[in-house]
C-alpha cells in the first residue's frame, strides 16, 4: 500500500505542490543562513527545481511564492469573485436565475465531465437497454471517470455502488428520490453490489439532535430507502453511529484519509471555521471511507482495489473532490461519480427543495389532498397573469415548476413532448398543467407510502447487518 510519505508527485494537488514548493523554498534559505554543506545544500535546491517543474507541469503556472494556483476548482468549492452568482455545496444551493443553476458552468468550475450523447449511447450499448429516463432527459448531466466504469464492466470486471443519506427528520421528500431511484436502477442494469451510507453522526453534528433521535431517523429513512425496491441480497444499508465501531476495515481508512487532509484543505472545501466542532472538520473522512472496497471486508473480502460508482446530486461532489484527491496516496482507485441536477423547491428553482423548508417540499408522507393543495398553492407557474395573455403568447416551461417536475417523473417521453407544446403554445393551461401534475405524484407517492408499510422493523434489520451479499470476491 503506498501510505507513505514519500508519495509521487504527481498524486499531488495542485495546492499541496504549491504547499511542498514553499516548504523546499524555506528549507533551501534555512540550510544557507545556517552555513550548511554545499552538497546538502545542492542537493535541497535540485529538489526545489524539480517540485517547482512538477509545479508547473501540473498547474501551468510558474511557481510564485504566496501567491497559490489560481484554479482553484478542487479545493475551494470551484467559486470565484465574479461567478458566484450560483451558490452550491452541501448545505446550499442558492442561485438568481428561475430557470435554476448553470449546470454547463458548474461542471466547469467543479472540473468535472459533462454525460453526452457518446457517454449515454455507451451505456446503453454495456446494459442492452433503454437509458432511464434520468439519463435520457440530462437530468443526471455530470460525471467523473464513467468510462472507467463501463471499461471494467465491458471486460467483465466488477464494481460497486455507494451513496448514502444525511437522516435529519422523520419524512423524506420526493427530491431524495432522485438518488435513489437512478441507483436502483443502477443496481439492477448492471447487478452489482450496493451500499447506502445513513450518516446519523453527520446529522447530530450539524443540527439539535440526540445520537438517540438521529439514530432512530436513520431506522425510519432506511425504510423509504428500501421502499424504492432494493435487493436486500445485494443491498448493504448502515447507520454511521452503528457500524464504524464495529468495522476495523472501515475506521482503518477514515484515519488515512485524516491523515492525508489538512485543515486548510477542509477550510477551503467545506468552508468549516475556527468555530466549528472538530466533529465536522473531521467528517468528511467519514463520507469518504465508503469509496473504498476494504471499508467492507464481508462484502468483498479484503479487496482493495474494487472500483466504486457513487450516484448522488451535484451538492455531495465537494466530498468525493476530497476522496479523489486523497485516494491515489492512500493506494486506491478513485471513486467515480454520477451526478445529478436538483429537484426544485415548489416555490421555484432558485433554490433546491429541502426538508428544512416544508412549504418548499413534498414529503413522501403527504396525503392526496396535501399534494394537491401544495402545488396548486405553491408550484411556481411560468404561465402568463391572464388566460387571454396565457393564450396569446403561451407559458414558459423553462420556469414552471409544474413542468420540471414532471421531466423527471413522467416517464412517457412522447407525452411530455406534446405538454411542453401545448403549454408553449398557450394550449394548455396553468391549472391544466398543475392536474397533470397531481395525477401523476398522487399514485406515485401513495405506492410508495404501500410499499413502505410492508417494510418492517425485521426487513430493516436485515438490510443493515453487516454480512456478505450475493457476490463472490
Ligand atoms: P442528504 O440527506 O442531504 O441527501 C440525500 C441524497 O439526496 C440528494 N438530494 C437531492 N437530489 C435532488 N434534488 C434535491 N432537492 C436533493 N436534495 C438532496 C443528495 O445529493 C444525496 O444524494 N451527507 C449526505 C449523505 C451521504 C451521501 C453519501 C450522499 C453520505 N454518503 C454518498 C450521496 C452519496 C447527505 O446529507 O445527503
Amino acid at each position: 500500500m503506498a501510505d507513505s510519505p514519500n508519495c509521487d508527485l504527481k498524486s499531488l494537488s495542485p495546492l499541496q505542490l504549491f504547499e511542498r514548493v514553499t516548504e523546499q523554498g524555506e528549507k533551501v534559505r534555512a540550510l544557507k543562513a545556517g552555513k550548511a554543506p554545499k552538497d546538502e545544500i545542492d542537493a535541497a535546491v535540485r529538489m526545489l527545481l524539480s517540485l517547482k517543474l512538477s509545479y508547473k507541469t501540473t498547474t501551468g503556472q510558474d511557481y510564485q511564492a504566496g501567491l497559490p494556483p489560481t484554479d482553484l476548482a478542487l479545493i475551494n468549492n470551484g467559486t470565484t469573485k465574479e461567478e458566484d452568482d450560483d451558490f452550491v455545496d452541501p448545505w446550499t444551493v442558492q442561485t438568481s436565475n428561475a430557470k435554476g443553476v448553470d449546470y454547463d458552468k458548474l461542471i466547469v468550475r467543479f472540473g468535472s465531465a459533462k454525460i453526452d450523447t457518446d457517454l449515454i449511447n455507451r451505456i446503453e450499448r454495456a446494459i442492452g437497454q433503454k437509458p432511464h429516463r434520468f439519463l435520457r432527459r440530462g437530468i443526471f448531466f455530470s460525471h467523473r471517470d464513467m468510462d472507467q466504469i463501463l471499461h471494467a464492466y465491458e471486460n467483465k470486471k466488477s464494481f460497486y455502488l455507494y451513496t448514502g443519506r444525511g437522516p435529519s427528520s422523520q419524512a423524506m421528500h420526493v427530491g431524495h428520490l432522485i438518488p435513489f431511484i437512478f441507483t436502483k436502477w443502477l443496481q439492477e442494469v448492471f447487478d452489482v453490489p450496493l451500499v447506502i451510507q445513513l450518516t446519523d453522526d453527520e446529522k447530530y453534528l450539524w443540527k439539535d439532535l440526540t445520537t438517540e433521535k438521529a439514530y432512530e431517523y436513520a431506522k425510519e429513512n432506511a425504510k423509504d430507502i428500501i421502499a424504492c425496491g432494493f435487493d436486500v441480497n445485494k443491498t448493504f444499508i448502515f447507520s454511521d453511529l452503528d457500524y464504524l465501531g464495529s468495522s476495523m476495515g472501515f475506521y482503518k481508512n477514515i484515519v488515512k484519509v485524516q491523515k492525508h487532509v489538512t485543515f486548510n484543505q477542509v477550510k477551503g472545501i467545506f468552508g468549516f471555521t475556527d468555530s466549528d466542532c472538530i466533529g465536522k472538520i473531521s467528517f468528511p473522512a467519514i463520507q469518504a471511507a465508503p469509496s473504498f472496497s476494504s471499508s467492507f471486508p464481508q462484502i468483498f473480502n479484503g479487496k482493495e482495489d474494487l472500483q466504486c460508482l457513487i450516484p448522488c446530486a451535484i451538492d455531495q461532489d465537494p466530498y468525493f473532490r476530497m476522496t479523489r484527491d486523497v485516494a491515489p496516496r492512500i493506494g486506491y482507485p478513485k471513486p467515480a461519480l454520477l451526478h445529478s441536477v436538483f429537484f426544485p423547491a415548489l416555490q421555484g428553482a432558485q433554490t433546491k427543495m429541502s426538508a428544512s423548508d416544508p412549504n418548499s417540499s413534498i414529503f413522501l408522507t403527504d396525503t392526496p389532498k396535501q399534494i394537491k393543495t401544495k402545488i396548486n398553492k405553491h408550484a411556481f407557474s411560468g404561465g402568463r397573469d391572464t388566460i387571454e395573455e396565457h393564450r396569446k403568447y403561451g407559458g414558459n416551461c423553462d420556469v414552471d415548476v409544474s413542468f420540471m417536475y414532471l421531466t423527471f417523473f413522467l416517464e412517457d417521453d412522447d407525452r411530455l413532448e406534446q405538454l411542453k407544446q401545448a403549454y408553449t403554445s398557450g394550449e394548455l393551461l396553468t391549472g391544466e398543467l398543475k392536474k397533470v401534475l397531481i395525477e401523476t405524484l398522487q399514485p406515485m407517492i401513495a405506492a410508495h407510502q404501500e410499499r413502505r408499510k410492508q417494510v418492517t422493523d425485521e426487513v430493516v434489520k436485515q438490510f443493515m447487518t453487516p454480512r456478505k451479499l450475493a457476490f463472490e470476491f
